[in-house]
């Protein structure tokens, strides 16, 4: 069987390596995939958001099964285009990706169907936006509608703060159209818990819960990134959170999806906040998380082709979805200076003593050698019994992973061992 995956960072380095132990896969092409992948999967170096590329490449070479990961190729539709040429697919059509798509679509929809979240208002004008501004609560929470790499929240803690923030998303335009519409929401308080979920519009099966640490410095301080490392499970939570996560909003969702005509098929990420009220979604994502994912598909017991093959088939509930109970730690190497201006080119070694899984995110291969090239190079991700366990083995086995202009959060992990500690 030959599989193809859309994208090139951590998350689908994670992704081919579960799908590569299914005995059916004969052959798996990353597009554009990362020289760090050499080992595991034919990078193709067509890009995730190349669309009529992505299908020919699908067409020529006869790909039985595509895996579409990141999100921009989803919200332009590039699973449509697939099904179009019959090729099947795992993840969800542009009229389902719109959940993370426009945050205006999303927050409507919670609103309409009673889905709990922060309070809001949309606005399509500048002049609306900077009125409300003057009176809202502080802090206010100021959000472009479209996507903006992970952008396009700002925190407000000051009124000049929060019409900085509308005037650069929707005068200066710094996320270009994405900004045109901004929603302004409520503060909320309360641990973050991500949970991914699959779902072909029948069944809805979550995935053990994690913990993302998105800023680049250790404490929770610097600046916002793509995520410097993450844990699973998340101990906030509990059984009870969970129970009334999956009545109030992970079937809700789902539903709600199915009454407006767009049934998300592929995985769902909730973006949780555990707030004194109970859970709230603060954001939803049309696709796998990153640098969740590799926390959380490592701790699947069972075949993740297997259980992609069924969303697609919209046959999930005849497939059993379960987790070990173990629990994993990962933690992103990343280049000096990221998020802000680095360098790249620095060769990227790993002894042979390492015992931990390394998922690489940001590299090339020049003169057959990996070298880095991204902010985020790469996660060393590791399993045990307890998490303090994984936590400790992973940091054991990032001394084994070399490349100059290396650094890394210390602390990945100590936010949710202490809460474990407190309990
Ligand atoms: P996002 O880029 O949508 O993942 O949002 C980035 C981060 O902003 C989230 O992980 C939260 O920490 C924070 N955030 C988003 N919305 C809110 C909110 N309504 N209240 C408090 N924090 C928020
Ligand atoms: N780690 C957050 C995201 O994938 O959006």
């Amino acid at each position: 069987m030959k599989v193809m995956v859309v994208g090139g960072g951590g998350r689908e380095h994670t992704i081919i390596k579960k799908i590569k132990e299914n005995k059916n896969v004969s052959e798996i092409f990353a597009l554009p995939g990362n020289g760090g992948m050499k080992d595991d999967a034919v990078c193709t170096g067509i890009g995730a958001k190349d669309i009529d590329k992505i299908v020919e490449f699908a067409v020529d070479n006869k790909i039985d099964f595509a895996v579409v990961a990141p999100d921009d190729p989803l919200v332009l539709g590039c699973v449509d285009a697939l099904e179009e040429k019959g090729i099947k697919c795992f993840g969800p059509r542009a009229n389902a990706a719109i959940i993370e798509g426009s945050k205006v679509f999303s927050k409507n929809l919670m609103k309409k169907y009673n889905i709990p979240t922060a309070q809001y208002e949309v606005f399509t004008d500048k002049e609306s936006a900077l009125k409300y501004i003057e009176s809202c609560p502080i802090p206010t929470v100021i959000k472009a509608d479209g996507l903006a790499l992970g952008k396009g929240v700002v925190i407000a803690m000051t009124r000049d703060e929060a019409k900085d923030a509308v005037i650069s998303m929707m005068e200066d335009k710094i996320f270009g159209d994405s900004g045109s519409n901004v929603v302004i929401e409520e503060f909320l308080e309360g641990p973050e818990v991500s949970v991914l979920a699959f779902t072909d519009g029948k069944t809805l099966c979550p995935m053990v819960s994690s913990m993302d640490h998105k800023r680049a410095l250790d404490g929770d301080k610097g600046l916002n990134t793509g995520g410097m490392g993450t844990i699973a499970p998340n101990p906030c939570y509990t059984e009870d959170v969970a129970k009334v996560c999956m009545e109030t909003i992970f079937l809700p969702t789902m539903e709600a999806m199915n009454k407006e005509g767009r049934t998300f098929k592929g995985c769902l990420y909730f973006g949780l906040m555990i707030t004194k009220n109970g859970p709230k979604v603060i954001e939803y994502n049309c696709r796998f998380g990153d640098p969740e994912t590799q926390v959380v598909l490592p701790l699947l017991e069972g075949d993740l082709l297997e259980i992609m093959q069924a969303v697609a088939d919209e046959r999930l509930s005849e497939v059993e979805v379960k987790f070990s109970d173990k629990s994993a730690c990962c933690v992103v190497m990343a280049s000096n200076g990221y998020p802000g201006k680095y360098e790249t080119g620095f060769e990227i070694k790993i002894d042979e003593k390492i015992d931990a899984q390394v998922f690489v995110a940001g590299a090339k291969l020049v003169d057959n050698k990996v070298v880095t090239g991204g902010g985020r190079v790469l996660g060393v991700v590791a399993v045990a019994d307890t998490l303090e366990n994984a936590v400790a083995k992973a940091y054991d086995n990032v001394k084994y992973v070399t490349f100059d202009n290396a650094f890394y959060r210390k602390d990945i992990g100590q936010r949710a061992l202490n809460i474990i500690k407190e309990k």
